[in-house]
């Protein structure tokens, strides 16, 4: 390593000049004056990435925990996903499929029909581009197999940024403030976050009072549930709530919709993390992120009487599913579906939480460390954004991409690759430790 100080970020086996770093702020410039400001400005400027590694345009080396938010279960460029896109890619790019049908979006649909947790019947998937896009498509199904329009959603959700995702999320700023307004026919009630107080019991009490007070449960289409809350803080559901949810969604003729764009894909030890609760089916499985392996891919999977309910020509789009897409999905679906993959991750949950709780029981700040098989967070005691952001800035500096979350922003989310090397975790984890130091 050469002798300048080293900004952020760690350079390996190169030497660096004092112009270290000038690549990222060229780019950086640029960004600020060609890139609308709202998308939101990281320090990170990417050159490559591989497996759980990102290197910068000025050399700078990083441990990756973000994974482009939840998007890198296996890794970065997956040997077996780049191979596939490759081949794919000297065949066809793009066909639009209401022009053309293509085998490897049906393959896709097949493997979900497969591996859906949406029971043992006949299963149908559509495929689109993103996970708000296929929240909204899951909306437009459950409204159109119930013949009603409400829509009930949690405190704490995120479903996205398009205009019906962004009414059904639960965090003002950044994502509705000034954006209104908004859709109609959404309703919101507490989601169970025992940190915070809020039991199962209190949350379904909430959901009746709802439909006591304001909206009739006749009415209601749809609710929309993550089993393991991303944005909103890696708040894990309590082990009986979604089987509660669903008893009171059966009573009522209401849907059950399971948004696993971010806990699906082997991100908490199993394919989908609502596996891992008791005597519930979803009817509606939205998943998205990893399962592109890094290209944009999202579904949303159903039993054949709710997927028909919309006739040909109600759903679609130009690019939903698009070839290199469903490739990549089809090998990543391949490597997450295999047993010895989801029992790594596991394990790879158990050390992180060894190793968070270790952490905590150091750093009295911390409050809770929670989640679920790997899919693992803290959350700080105060609830101000602060601390977490000065960990996640401090650990970039020493090379570490890590993201907070949280309607506080006070929670900081791990999103190693789930096959990530030891070594790496290991240094992952040191540095993650120092910057709480630091
Ligand atoms: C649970 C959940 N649903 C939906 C979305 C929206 O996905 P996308 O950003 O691909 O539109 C996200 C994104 O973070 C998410 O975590």
């Amino acid at each position: 390593m050469g002798s300048v100080s080293v900004s952020c970020g760690r350079v390996h086996n190169r030497a660096v000049s004092v112009t270290e770093g000038a690549q990222a702020e060229r780019i950086a410039a640029a960004r600020a004056r060609y890139v609308a400001p709202g998308a939101t400005t990281p320090r990170l400027v990417v050159a490559e990435a591989d497996g759980a590694r990102i290197t910068d345009v000025d050399g700078r080396s990083f441990i990756d925990f973000a994974g482009g938010i939840g998007c890198q279960n296996t890794g970065h460029r997956h040997a077996a996903v780049v191979e596939a896109v490759k081949k794919q890619a000297d065949r066809y790019l793009h066909q639009c499929f209401i022009v053309g049908t293509y085998e490897p979006y049906v393959e896709v649909c097949r493997r979900l029909a497969e591996l859906s947790p949406c029971g043992k019947g006949e299963q149908r998937t559509l495929l689109v581009n993103s996970g708000a896009e296929a929240v909204e498509n899951a909306v437009k199904i459950a409204r159109s197999a119930t013949g009603r329009q409400a829509v009930v959603v949690f405190d704490g959700a995120f479903h996205g940024r398009t205009l019906l995702a962004m009414t059904m999320t639960s965090k003002v700023k950044p994502y509705k403030a000034g954006f209104g307004p908004y859709a109609p026919e959404i309703y919101r009630a507490p989601a169970p976050y025992p940190y915070h107080g809020i039991s199962s019991d209190d949350a379904i009490a909430a959901l009746e009072h709802l439909f006591k007070a304001d909206v009739d449960p006749s009415t209601v289409a749809c609710v929309v549930l993550e089993p393991v809350q991303g944005e909103g803080g890696f708040v894990e559901m309590p082990p009986d709530y979604p089987a509660r949810l669903q008893e009171l969604c059966r009573a009522h003729g209401i849907l059950y919709v399971d948004d696993e764009v971010q806990s699906g894909v082997g991100r908490t030890g199993t394919m989908w993390a609502i596996e891992q609760y008791e005597d519930v089916e979803p009817d509606i499985l939205i998943s998205g992120k990893s399962i592109g392996g890094g290209l944009p891919l999202a579904g949303v999977t159903g039993r054949a009487e709710v997927m028909d309910a919309v006739p040909p020509g109600g759903l679609g789009g130009t690019f939903g599913g698009n070839p290199l897409s469903c490739a990549a999905a089809l090998a990543v679906l391949d490597i997450v579906d295999d047993p010895e993959f989801l029992a790594n991750a596991r394990q790879l949950g158990e050390t992180l939480r060894a190793r968070l709780e270790a952490l905590a029981a150091k750093h009295p700040e911390i409050g809770e460390v929670r989640g679920l098989g790997p899919m693992l967070a803290f959350e700080f005691a105060e609830r101000l954004p602060d601390r977490a952001s000065a960990v996640v800035s401090a650990a970039f500096d020493r090379g570490l991409v890590l993201l907070s979350c949280g309607l506080y922003g006070n929670v900081i989310r791990l999103l190693p690759p789930l096959n990530i090397a030891a070594d790496e975790l290991d240094e992952g984890l040191a540095i993650l430790e120092e910057s709480l130091g630091a």
